[in-house]
């Protein structure tokens, strides 16, 4: 991999399971400005393959991508998908960066789940901790060969890649802008629903649940007895709430909404009752599932907690002729933004 601080330009890649989005930006005062931008649909499932074939197949969709938004750079930042990494905080001595590298796979096999012959293993300095006697680093791992996937279709299409990186880690670079507070990120994507808990622009706890709007479009064509394509329109179109046709609707999604809610409830009173944490007091809410009518209502009404939907673009200038484009997809970006954005905010 290229020194990531070498490097002048390069783009955001976020290779979503139904879409993949890119962000290119620059340096600019007061804000990074946009470069380009882009998103290409996915075909159903192609994401999820491993074949040499599908891994052709997501290559030549970003070759396109990259060439249709006129991005200026083939050095690329990645994301991994949260259903595939494993992520812990973990406490480890104060040791300088070479000792603290051979202390932190010292210590890995504990928090992971898998051999760690088998994994990719990747950590990231925190801080110190709150009795400042150790340091909290972020330890990330991924099955070897499903991260090789991702590196095989970045190689394919011929880039050149930065760095990977796990999806709440660019979250938190759009959302950070106030300073101590203590909030979860939900991400409500198409095939997993993000969790994370972020204390100071630290995030202190990450969990994915492997339920995401597809499962709910599911549910709701099996309950209802309609085709694919009908439950997906009627999903994004009517959602959940008040009319007879709503109601149904929700009937058939709200046993999967309130598996998610119990997740999200889960996460937080774990964090919450950690010695010395304070309270979660904010809910963010981003991914394109933010954009079903009612559903953020409903689970911000369950779980009691103040919402908000996530703006990716609050650091970010861009151009007036770009508003309408930004405005439409919001709910869908921001991990494109925050990964585009890693080397242009402190
Ligand atoms: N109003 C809408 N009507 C129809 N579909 C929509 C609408 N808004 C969002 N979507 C769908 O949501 C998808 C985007 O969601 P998102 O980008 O969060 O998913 P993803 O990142 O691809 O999935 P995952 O995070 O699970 O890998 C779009 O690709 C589109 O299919
Ligand atoms: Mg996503």
């Amino acid at each position: 991999m290229k020194n990531i601080d070498s490097v002048k330009e390069y783009f955001g890649l976020d290779i979503g399971n139904s879409s993949i989005k890119l962000v290119q930006l620059k340096a600019g005062h007061p804000k990074p400005e946009l470069v380009t931008i882009g998103s290409a649909q996915t075909p159903d499932g192609l994401i999820g393959r491993d074949t040499p074939e599908s891994k052709r197949e997501v290559a030549k969709l970003i070759v396109k991508l990259v060439k249709d938004s006129q991005v200026t750079s083939n050095n690329v930042i990645a994301s991994l998908p949260n259903s595939i990494v494993s992520a812990n905080i973990v406490r480890a001595p104060k040791l300088k960066k070479q000792e603290l590298d051979q202390s932190i796979k010292f210590q890995a096999e504990k928090y992971i789940p898998i051999p760690i012959d088998q994994a990719k293993i990747d950590w990231a300095h925190l801080g110190e901790t709150p009795d400042g006697k150790e340091v909290e680093v972020l330890l990330v791992a991924a099955p070897l060969e499903k991260a090789n996937k991702y590196l095989d279709i970045l190689q394919l299409a011929g880039l050149e890649l930065l760095a990977l990186e796990i999806n709440p880690l660019a979250h938190i670079r759009c959302f950070s802008s106030v300073k101590n507070s203590r909030y979860c990120i939900v991400d409500l994507g198409m095939s997993e629903t993000g969790i994370t808990i972020v204390d100071n622009h630290i995030p202190k706890l990450i969990r994915s649940v492997n339920i995401g709007i597809r499962n709910l479009i599911s549910n709701l064509a099996e309950n209802l007895n309609l085709p694919p394509d009908q439950a997906n329109n009627y999903l994004w179109r009517l959602g959940i709430g008040q009319s007879q046709m709503q109601s149904q609707i929700f009937s058939s999604v709200q046993q999967l909404s309130d598996t998610i809610i119990q997740e999200i409830s889960r996460s937080i009173n774990f964090y919450n009752n950690q010695v010395g944490a304070e309270a979660v007091k904010k809910l963010i809410f981003t991914g394109g599932g933010i954009s079903v009518p009612g559903l953020v209502s409903y689970y911000s009404g369950s779980l009691k907690i103040p919402t908000e939907y996530g703006n990716p673009w609050q650091h970010i200038s861009y151009s007036p002729s770009r508003k309408q484009y930004i405005d439409k997809t919001i709910p869908t970006f921001a991990t494109a933004v925050g990964l585009a954005m890693r080397n242009l905010i402190e």
